[in-house]
């Protein structure tokens, strides 16, 4: 005669409830599982250079953790999001729904992070945007599991609008991209230059990502301003100063750009980039022992030079350490994940930053110079520089 265990459907259910509690009560089971991170970043067009920067920053991080966040195994899932917003809001539900990552890092361009911002507060998904500074971000669309390691497009052409007013300079034109970025950048240049004293007479765009600066930069000669501002960045960036310099302008009308013109931009500009002002939060030679051991590692690691998307990269994966270390590891605490994230002081190598409330870097904005393939730094443009957070309801 054989032998039957007999279990009724209800004590089967507490059974496996019971079995399935002691396994996620186990830490060490908790820990095995890896910290799924979504890197939404562009790995083509005239971004790439800047996504691959910003991964390879990341990265580092996690390795000198000996690849480990909070002692976890970190999964990459990837997406190229072709610094096109028409395929934003498709591309991060691939990372959200599809692999269903447990961080969102991403991304360059404004208006993709603006999609990425929207899919993220619908969904509650935990996002660190590394470069991209659409003011709205932690602005009018600010959320707490929203947060910035980089800047606000106000951010650096504010500072920029305040040196170009304190170098005297009365009328300014500017030039860049029509789009989020080069229009809240113009906006931030407009305000520190108007509240100097000075006035933006023109404002000049080309659409995204186009390099057809000829007819605008006539017009820049015709109206002959005291001072140019620009913003452009990527591979349109080297081929700006190319063009300036071409048109005669770079030895008549000064340029006062938002650092990312010049920033990994220099090798390939040539002597046309050579001594051009800008205004940013990082500058390469900034000599701390903080900044000089990343450059070090960095160099040794990826046999290339860090720029700034480098360092956002590395701020990412820091500001994600210091609310997975609060938490020990277990990315379910999510309030309390993100109280610490956005209390954490961050030892970047561009200098120690706290965030706002809006979760943004309240930041040192840094007057730079290019000299050869460096920006070097000249002085702080403006201590502690917060963006207004303007609508931000957190
Ligand atoms: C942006 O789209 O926000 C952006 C892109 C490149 C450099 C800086 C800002």
């Amino acid at each position: 005669m054989s032998f039957k265990p007999r279990i009724t459907a209800p004590a089967a259910l507490a059974l496996a409830a019971a079995v399935l509690a002691a396994f996620s009560a186990t830490p060490a089971l908790a820990q095995a599982s890896p910290i799924k991170v979504g890197l939404m970043l562009p790995a083509t067009g005239t971004f790439a250079a800047l996504g691959d920067a910003i991964e390879k920053g990341f990265k580092l991080h996690v390795q000198e953790q000996g690849g480990k966040l909070a002692g976890r195994e970190v999964q990459y899932f990837k997406v190229d999001d072709e610094s096109d917003p028409a395929k934003a809001t498709d591309n991060v539900n691939k990372l959200i729904k599809r692999d269903q990552v447990d961080v969102l890092v991403g991304t360059v361009h404004s208006g993709v992070a603006l999609a990425m911002a929207r899919a993220a507060r619908d969904s509650n998904t935990l996002l660190i945007v590394p470069n991209a500074g659409a003011d709205a971000i932690t602005g009018a669309q600010c959320a707490p599991n929203i947060f910035r390691s980089s800047f606000s497009n106000w951010q650096p052409g504010y500072a920029a609008g305040v040196v170009a007013a304190g170098k005297g300079y009365k009328r300014a034109m500017s030039i860049t991209w029509n789009y989020a970025a080069g229009n809240e950048a113009v906006k931030g240049f407009t305000e520190g230059f108007e509240k100097g004293g000075g006035k933006v007479m023109k404002d000049l765009s080309l659409p995204f990502p186009g390099v057809e600066f000829q007819a605008l930069l006539t017009e820049i000669a015709a109206q002959k301003p005291d001072v140019v501002f620009a913003f452009f960045a990527g591979g349109g960036a080297p081929k700006f100063l190319k063009d300036y310099d071409a048109a005669g302008l770079k030895k008549n009308v000064p340029l006062m750009v938002s650092g990312f013109v010049t920033e990994g931009a220099l090798e390939a500009a040539g002597p046309s980039g050579q001594g051009v002002l800008s205004t940013l939060h990082y500058a390469d030679d900034l000599n701390t022992p903080r900044n000089n051991a990343f450059r070090k590692a960095y160099a040794l690691n990826w046999k290339s030079q860090p720029d700034v998307y480098s360092v956002q990269g590395y701020d990412a994966a820091q500001m994600l350490s210091a609310g997975l270390n609060a938490v020990k590891g277990d990315i379910k605490q999510r309030d309390a994940l993100q109280a610490a994230m956005a209390k954490a002081v961050i030892d970047s190598p561009r200098g120690k930053f706290s965030l706002s409330p809006q979760r943004n870097p309240v930041q040192d904005i840094f007057l730079r110079e290019a000299k050869g393939a460096n920006n070097e730094l000249r002085s702080v443009a403006v201590k502690a520089l917060a963006d207004p957070g303007r609508g931000c309801k957190i």
